[in-house]
């Protein structure tokens, strides 16, 4: 037999022996269209429509069906009921968060991207900080109030000619934002600042891309291939390592009496539990909510 004979069988044993495996698993998930090895259901899905493939799936197998990105088995909640029925019904069962291998690149801890007993006790944690430094009540409110002061000062400086506000406001929330976590912010022509928002803006470019979404989807091109996820990472490292040394010169100037801001709490909160290895309280998890709350914080409330 020659050896293309015996390679085309191997190859299509393997992927005879991987539907196998897959169909087995199948029985146990919501109905769904029949997935392909390797790529799963993506040839059936218009990704510049992708709400309207949604669509047309819920009218054949109903509001909660199973689709193969690539090899990644996702159940779709499609429409009102059901994702009330699973998010406020279940809400315990359903407070995870998948894994995002483009996110797992650039964010170690944190909230939004974590799950379990970390995310819970993350969570606790930043939740009441905030409250502590005014989320919700009054003091927060100044802070807004102040920030769209400046803005109002910015714009009249326009003198009513035509004008692009999308990046300054984009510095209004982030500006918010920064007097919380590091109890400063920043003029709107700040060489950090601008480059800082510059970055993120980027990012969420790049995060938008078919390309992110193919990678996300066959992770083992992150580490192997060219592409935009390399710019993403890069920004990501910028902005940490800017993070990184706003924490270094809050660690100099600590008073555990007087905590100034989101950071100061943190670094008490370390101090206190710094024997126990299980704690929340490392350098790379604060990293992780500063993040959160900056890009959380920013490109959400931007106007685009
Ligand atoms: C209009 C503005 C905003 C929108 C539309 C928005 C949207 C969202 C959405 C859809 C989620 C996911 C919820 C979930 O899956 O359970 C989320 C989570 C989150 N957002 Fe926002 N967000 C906004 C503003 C902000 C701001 C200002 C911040 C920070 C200062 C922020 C920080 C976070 C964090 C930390 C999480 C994760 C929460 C968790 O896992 O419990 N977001 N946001």
């Amino acid at each position: 037999m020659d050896l293309v004979l015996v390679l085309v069988l191997i190859l299509t044993c393997l992927l005879l022996l991987s539907h196998w495996k897959w169909s087995s698993k199948r029985g146990k998930l919501p109905p769904g269209p029949t997935p392909l090895p390797i790529i799963g259901n993506i040839h059936q899905i218009n990704v510049k429509n992708v709400h309207q493939s949604f669509t047309n799936f819920s009218k054949i197998y109903g509001p909660v069906f199973t689709l193969y990105l690539g090899m990644k088995p996702t159940v779709v909640l499609y429409g009102y009921e059901a994702i009330k029925e699973a998010l406020i019904g279940h809400g315990e069962e359903f407070n995870g968060r998948a894994r995002i291998p483009i996110f797992d690149m650039v964010l170690k801890g944190g909230v939004a991207f974590s799950n379990g007993k970390a995310w819970k006790e993350t969570r606790h944690f930043s939740f009441t900080t905030l409250r502590k430094l005014g989320m919700g009540q009054r003091s927060i409110e100044n802070h807004i109030q102040e920030e769209a002061r400046f803005l109002v000062e910015e714009l009249k400086k326009t003198n009513g000619s035509p004008y692009d506000p999308t990046f300054i406001l984009a510095c209004v929330p982030c500006n918010v934002v920064c007097s919380i976590i590091f109890q400063n912010r920043f003029e709107y022509k700040d060489q950090d600042f601008v480059s800082l928002l510059e970055k993120l803006n980027e990012n969420a470019k790049i995060l938008s891309t078919l390309w992110v979404q193919v990678c996300n989807i066959f992770h083992v091109l992150i580490d192997y291939c060219p592409g935009n996820h390399n710019t993403l990472y890069k920004n990501f490292t910028c902005l940490q390592n800017y993070l990184l040394t706003k924490i270094k010169e809050h660690e100099k100037s600590l008073d555990v009496t007087n905590p100034r801001d989101f950071i100061d709490y943190f670094l008490i909160k370390e101090m206190q539990e710094n024997r126990n290895p299980q704690s929340i309280y490392t350098r790379e998890n604060l990293i992780g909510m500063l993040t959160d709350m900056f890009v959380g914080g920013t490109e959400t409330i931007k106007a685009n």
